[in-house]
This record gives structure tokens, sequence and C-alpha cells, in this order.
């Protein structure tokens, strides 16, 4: 399988520029120049994988609660957009299957991090799994699963073996490399702040591809793409003009 990684990949769609992992989000980071975009994925109380990074409502909505006790009537009912901008006001959140639809319309390339509520990580990794099988046969090449939970990662695994896994790292703590290995992952994707030319080069050297987040300084960027990072995540898009 050939896939084709882009230097930056819009995080949450292009989170500096709209309300994190919605549709207008990814369609801006499309007319940005991204081609590649990361969002998270949770499950709703029946089991709907969802567009979501924060376990409760309300930051990112006018929902209160956990995600995982409302159903997707109710989350659709949610404001989405207001909080970031009168412009964006209507904004819903979107399901795992509408993104997926829109992102194939966009043209871009999906980095799909299984994000999953306390409790709910076998059954938010099988659902994705599952769908990413039915409705992404043609698209292996235009998506990677990643994930902090290493379950899940496991899961993806065994039944969707087709789509490449990446492994999420807050601080590559030991044990990284034996990890990801195991879970056959295409690619490590570490917060930028454990980084150093070092580790850039054992993490290649180990034959996993790097992305790397979230990173919204140009000079920062710039420094990591010169130690050789495949790509950067980032909410911002003049990091990218700045630096395509
Ligand atoms: O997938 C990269 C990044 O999104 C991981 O952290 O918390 O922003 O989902 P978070
Ligand atoms: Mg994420």
């Amino acid at each position: 399988m050939s896939l084709r990684l882009s230097r930056f990949v819009g995080h949450r769609g292009i989170a500096a520029e709209a309300p994190e992992n919605t549709l207008t989000g990814f369609r801006l980071a499309a007319e940005a120049g991204f081609l590649w975009v990361e969002f998270d994925v949770m499950l709703s109380a029946d089991d709907v994988p969802v567009l979501h990074h924060d376990e409760e409502l309300g930051r990112t909505d006018n929902g209160s609660g956990p995600v995982a006790v409302h159903p997707l009537s109710a989350l659709k009912a949610l404001d989405a957009g207001s909080w970031f901008g009168p412009g964006f006001a209507g904004e819903r959140i979107p399901t795992f299957e509408e993104t997926i639809a829109c992102c194939r319309a966009l043209g871009l390339s999906m980095n799909v991090e299984i994000k999953p509520t306390t409790g709910r990580e076998v059954r938010t990794a099988e659902l994705v799994s599952d769908m990413l099988n039915d409705l992404c046969p043609d698209l292996t090449d235009r998506i990677i699963v990643s994930s902090f939970v290493p379950d899940c990662l496991r899961i993806a695994q065994e039944k969707a073996p087709d789509f490449l896994r990446g492994y999420l790292s807050d601080t590559m703590a030991e044990g990284w490399h034996g990890a990801a290995k195991d879970l056959g992952c295409f690619s490590v994707h570490p917060n930028h702040a454990c980084l150093d030319a070092g580790l850039v080069t054992a993490i290649h050297d180990a034959g996993f591809r790097i992305l790397t987040y979230t990173v919204n300084d140009p000079e920062r960027a710039e420094s990591l793409i010169g130690w050789g990072v495949d790509a950067v995540i980032t909410d911002e898009p003049l990091a990218a003009a700045a630096l395509a």
C-alpha cells in the first residue's frame, strides 16, 4: 500500500479557524490547502460514533454532562459552533459516518483518532473498525487510525487490519517501541514537546513514520521538519502556508 502523507495535518479540522471536530472545520481546512485532517471519535449513549474531544459536553457546545450518557438525538440538538463565534451558530456535532462522507467529498485524507470515553474503549474501537471496513474499503491508503489507548489499536489491528495504525503518545515513555511494534503500527504520533533530533532518528530507525502534535509555532514546525518528522499536526493554517 502506498500512503501519501502531507507535511501538515489539520488538527480537529482547523481548530484555530473553525469550531473543532465539525464539518465546517473540515471544509475550511480543505480550503486552506490541507490534504489531511485529524479528528476525535467517541460513542454516544446509543453507540453511534460521533466527533468530540472532551468526555464532557460544554467546552465546545451548549450541552452539559458526559457525552456517553446522551443519545445521538440529544447530541444533534446541541449547538457546536456558537462557542467559537456567532458565524458558526447552528453547527452540529457530526457523526463519524457524516465525517467520512464529508472528507471523501472534499478529497481529505483522515487521521481517525479513537478517543473512547472511560469504560467504552472496546466498543468504540469495534464500531469504528466496523465502520471503516463497511464505508471505506477503498480508502485504506488515505486513513490512519490512531489512539492513546493500546486496547483500541489492538482491536483495530484485529478487526480492521487493512487500515494503518498510529501509536499516540504524550511522553514516549520507555516501552513505546515494543508496544508500537506489537500493534503493527505504521506510524508513531508523539507530542512534539518530547521530541528531539535523536528521538526522531530513533523512531525512523525503528521503521515508523512520525506525525507529531500539536504544533502551532512556525519556528517549532520548521525545527521538527528539519529533524525529519513526516508530518506536523497543527491548528493553524498560517503555519501550513508559511512552510508548504
Ligand atoms: O492526534 C493528535 C492529537 O489530537 C492528540 O491529542 O488531545 O488533541 O486529541 P488530542
Ligand atoms: Mg485528537
